[in-house]
């Protein structure tokens, strides 16, 4: 929606114009033509269509450079102190094009200190010339401006190269050009520098054209001491003297293909690396300190084999010669996928070959698919604009799932879908407060929290449903299209509908009167997902309606858009049940009131929206609603393991909006006691953890446990306290599930083994524990929460001590669960504290331990409230305050706790800016407990009495 950028960049587009899916490559008029209507058409969605909030923009709105000159190429020096003084000794060299008069050369910058004396522009015809003479340099502190203002103006048609001489420094603060450190077994401090330029940090690196479409090579040269390696997007083509008897070294990197600045890297360090010769013109390198290079096994396993499946998948080589992932000490996301290289978090890469859990295992499977898939989308071909950021995240996380599966084929995580993503983030766009997947971005903190579930979680499940009623043939086809038709280039949704539509056209997959656009538009113009209500009459005649799905219905909204979507349908009945035909058989109009389907067999259940493919719920009339509670009953494997998951999280949440009695979903949970599948469970107990947390301060609780135990003691026994990390995937992760769930409902035979076991570890904490990873986070939890000082102390020395990531977060996580307030207290200010020994990257990990610990969640609130500026002055970023606000509110179910975090959120109006999504959101779910409260304890407290339960 917008396209204030229309792509008018360098010469490299690939303009494969006998397609209609084409590259927008056009002339400098209509570039100008459109983009005022596009300005225009811009303004007009963005303030008509409903569900666009309206932002509080100061007066001068336009923070995007001038659309006047364009970058071709990039030559960057750069000599990091790390060893030092941390200041980076930088210059550049950009070869612009002009494509609109102009009497000035702006570009980003940030945190540098540029040596004015140093800049020249000249003409690329007359280089050895004068150059152009700059009037006056100047700076626009918020829009991160630096301004050459020059006495002449420079010619359209024509091309100049701009050069200047600068110092940045490496900062503390895990973007830009960062330092990181670690201690290496011999006790010694190591440090290294890294880069992470996602969304809008390249400018604190180098002085650029930092916005996604002005895409441009890169030639990197990089200097370093010489006991340090260099490496960066591309190979390394050769090294030179820096100078005589120098320690210094310069490595010099081959020409990237056109790219844009947010996906540049480079990383200097003593890293080692293993290498990969799976692929024949990859070359493919891990790098990990020398202490983990032993855990980069699976990575050097996995991301070849997954590389591989993407070449094949979109049909597309890998258009680079090499592809480098490094593990990072400290890292402030997950990881990165920046072109050739890419960064991550140790434990997102590394995997202790001695001992792993099935939750790290399948986190390194998806993130490293997750980054490779990215290769393509986001980095062969780019998002416009930060708008468009849900279909570099969309894309990738739902291409994750086919990557992992390809090199997981056991694993069954295409069934996980449902419960991870789609599921979880049902919970979130059903608030009046969510936002459409699509929205105008302009300002850093906006862009910041566009990286949330509604990009990834649900634009994964938009996708996802595509994929599903266009057909795998249809959808693939479409895809490498798209793909080729831009690469090199940038695209936005629009262009991607195109190409899908043409290919469903062709194929014959996509209804005549109907385009992917028409459809799509629906679903990432709007905020939100529909419930379809299906009433079946005596002759079979199925009557559809849909309306928007709101967990509360408030009266005083001031919301009136009429939301209506493009739906595909898609059903089975008892008498053959079917659930392999996902392509839709009826689509039902985002228009009229209802929709109608006939020859239903009657007396017997039917079940639409196979596998949750559909990003919507259905709801339908009691019998049909007790006929599937039958047969969840009498055999429940006569519907598939995603319908069940689906039918307990439909059910749960149509009760929990009022749509639906709350005995339907009750009794829905009483068949689980039969239940043995991963995924239902997995669906169930997310929503039994809501009543859960509902009832933790009530006196209704005592009944819930024991009826949640009821139901969770046979799954308990069955897949027993003792772990085995031969048993399947789904049966590693179910039993995860009933020894946590049991041991945080205080289980005895649960809590007993757990203390037992940590208590055998302590007693020997040189001999390699018998705790199975995959029990750790609950083992040392309750250990830790039942235990005292002892307890905590022996923990946090392991943390101190261990050498594998994934089980120092382990740990962290556990120190959360101290029942004692002081020991909380302290930990939450190491946890905000430089040198405590918790890295600043896992400082909310810390955080988020106390909240959901229930001893320490009005601890880690008052903590947050009480040092609101101590923490983001730490943190360096508001959105991260927010998020913290999430954690510590989630559970908030009184007018009190809705009071408060009113006041936070006027208290910090001018902190927070535009990012409030995530305030507004705690907001809204406090309220919406409140009311849940009044609407439903009762109610349940009642059920509960009258099935036993006191
Ligand atoms: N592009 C993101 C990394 C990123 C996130 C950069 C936020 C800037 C701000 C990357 O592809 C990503 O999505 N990483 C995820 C992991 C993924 C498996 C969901 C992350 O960092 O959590
Ligand atoms: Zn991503």
């Amino acid at each position: 929606m917008d396209k204030k950028d229309d792509d008018a960049g360098t010469s490299y587009s690939s303009a494969r114009s006998s397609s209609h899916c084409m590259s927008r490559r056009s002339t400098i008029f209509i570039v100008v033509f459109l983009f005022v209507v596009l300005v225009c058409a811009g303004f007009l969605v963005h303030f008509c269509w409903p569900g666009a909030k309206e932002p509080s923009y100061p007066e001068d709105h336009d923070i995007r450079l001038p659309r006047s000159i364009f970058p071709v190429s990039y030559e960057l020096w750069l000599q990091p102190f790390i060893n030092g003084n941390f200041t980076i000794l930088g210059a550049v060299n950009i070869v612009i094009n002009v494509t609109i008069p102009t009497d000035n050369v702006t570009l980003h910058i940030s945190d540098i200190i540029t040596k004015n004396e140093t800049v020249t522009i000249h003409s690329l015809h007359d280089l050895d010339g004068p150059g152009i003479r700059i009037k006056k340099q100047s700076y626009d502190h918020e829009k991160n401006f630096y301004v050459a203002l020059l006495e002449e103006a420079l010619e359209p048609g024509r091309s100049y190269k701009f050069h200047m001489e600068y110092e940045g420094y490496l900062n503390d603060q895990l973007n830009g050009f960062y330092r990181s450190s670690y201690t290496r077994s011999d006790g010694s401090l190591v440090l290294l520098a890294a880069s992470q330029f996602e969304p809008v940090d390249a400018r604190r690196a180098f002085p650029c054209f930092d916005e996604p479409a002005m895409k441009a090579t890169f030639d990197i040269h990089i200097a370093r001491e010489s006991n340090m390696t260099a490496i960066s997007n591309m190979p390394k083509i050769n090294t030179t003297a820096f100078g005589e008897n120098s320690q210094w070294m310069w490595d010099h990197f081959g020409t990237t293909l056109p790219m844009s600045t947010y996906l540049v890297a480079f990383v200097v360090s003593d890293f080692q690396h293993v290498e990969s010769n799976y692929n024949d013109h990859i070359k493919f390198r891990v790098w990990a300190r020398q202490d983990a290079i032993n855990q980069t096994w699976y990575a050097s396993k996995t991301g070849p084999q997954a590389l591989s499946f993407f070449e094949n998948y979109f049909n597309i080589s890998f258009p680079l010669p090499k592809q480098d992932m490094i593990a990072l000490p400290d890292f402030s996301a997950g990881a990165m996928e920046n072109w050739g290289l890419i960064t991550y978090r140790e434990t997102a890469l590394l995997l202790n070959p001695v001992g792993y859990s099935a939750s790290s295992h399948s986190r390194v499977a998806n993130v490293i698919a997750h980054e490779l898939a990215h290769q393509w989308f986001g980095d062969l071909v780019t998002m416009e604009w930060w708008s468009d950021l849900w279909l570099n995240e969309g894309f990738a996380t739902y291409m994750a799932y086919l990557g992992t599966n390809s090199v997981e084929p056991d694993w069954n995580v295409l069934d996980t879908f449902v419960v991870t993503d789609l599921q979880n983030v049902f919970a979130l766009d059903c608030l009046e407060s969510s936002h459409p997947i699509s929205v105008a971005v302009e300002f850093p903190n906006d862009i910041n929290q566009l990286f949330d579930d509604i990009s990834y979680s649900k634009g994964a499940s938009i996708i996802r449903m595509m994929n599903h009623f266009l057909t795998e043939e249809t959808f693939k086809a479409g895809l490498t299209k798209y793909l080729n038709v831009h690469q090199f280039g940038n695209a936005a949704q629009d262009d991607l509908w195109q190409c899908l539509t043409e290919q469903g056209r062709a194929d014959g997959t996509l209804p005549e009167h109907l385009s992917v656009k028409t459809i799509m538009d629906t679903w990432t113009l709007q905020m939100g997902y529909p419930v379809i209500s299906v009433h079946l009459s005596r002759d079979g005649q199925a009557t559809l309606t849909q309306k928007r799905f709101l967990m509360v219905n408030t009266s005083v909204s001031t919301d009136t858009h009429d939301y209506k979507w493009w739906i595909p349908i898609t059903f089975t009945t008892q008498d053959s049940p079917d659930f392999s035909v996902t392509k839709a058989s009826h689509w039902m109009p985002a228009l009229g009131s209802s929709y109608v389907i006939d020859g239903l067999p009657t007396n017997q259940w039917h079940l639409f929206n196979l596998e949750q493919t559909g990003y919507y719920r259905v709801n339908y009339g009691v019998e049909n609603w007790n006929l599937l509670i039958n047969q969840l009953q009498d055999n429940s494997s006569v519907l598939s393991l995603v319908s069940r998951a689906q039918l307990a999280d439909d059910s749960f949440d149509l009760a929990r909006a009022g749509e639906l009695d709350y005995d339907i979903p009750l009794q829905i949970s009483s068949y689980l006691e039969a239940e043995k599948e991963f995924v239902p469970w997995s669906a169930a107990l997310s929503n039994l953890a809501y009543l859960e947390n509902m009832f933790t301060r009530t006196r209704g609780y005592v009944a819930l446990r024991n009826y949640l135990l009821g139901i969770l003691i046979p799954l308990y026994n069955d897949v027993g306290f003792e772990d085995n990390p031969d048993d399947t995937h789904s049966l590693q992760n179910k039993r995860v599930l009933a020894v946590a769930w049991t041991c945080a409902l205080e289980y005895s035979d649960c809590v007993v083994k757990s203390v037992s076991s940590y208590a055998n570890w302590m007693a020997n904490p040189t001999k390699i524990s018998d705790i199975s990873d995959n029990l750790k986070p609950t083992i040392y939890c309750t250990a830790i929460a039942r235990g005292g000082e002892d307890e905590w102390n022996f923990a946090w020395s392991q943390y101190r001590l261990s050498n594998v990531a994934s089980e120092k977060a382990t740990l962290l996580g556990a120190l959360g669960c101290s029942r004692e307030i002081w020991i909380l207290a302290r930990f939450l200010e190491m946890a905000f504290t430089e040198g405590s020994g918790i890295r600043k990257q896992d400082a909310t990990r810390a955080f988020s331990a106390v909240a959901a610990n229930d001893v320490g969640r009005d601890l880690a609130w008052d903590f947050l409230r009480n040092n609101v500026m101590w923490i983001s002055n730490y943190l360096q970023t508001f959105t991260a305050v927010s998020a913290l606000v999430t954690d510590a509110a989630s559970e908030f179910n009184t007018p009190l706790n809705y009071q408060e975090l009113l006041k936070f959120k006027s208290d910090f109006s001018e902190e927070l800016g535009s990012a409030t999504y995530a305030i507004d959101q705690s907001i809204e779910n406090t309220s919406n407990n409140i009311a849940w409260m009044d609407n439903y304890y009762d109610y349940i407290v009642n059920w509960l009495h009258d099935h036993g339960y006191e």
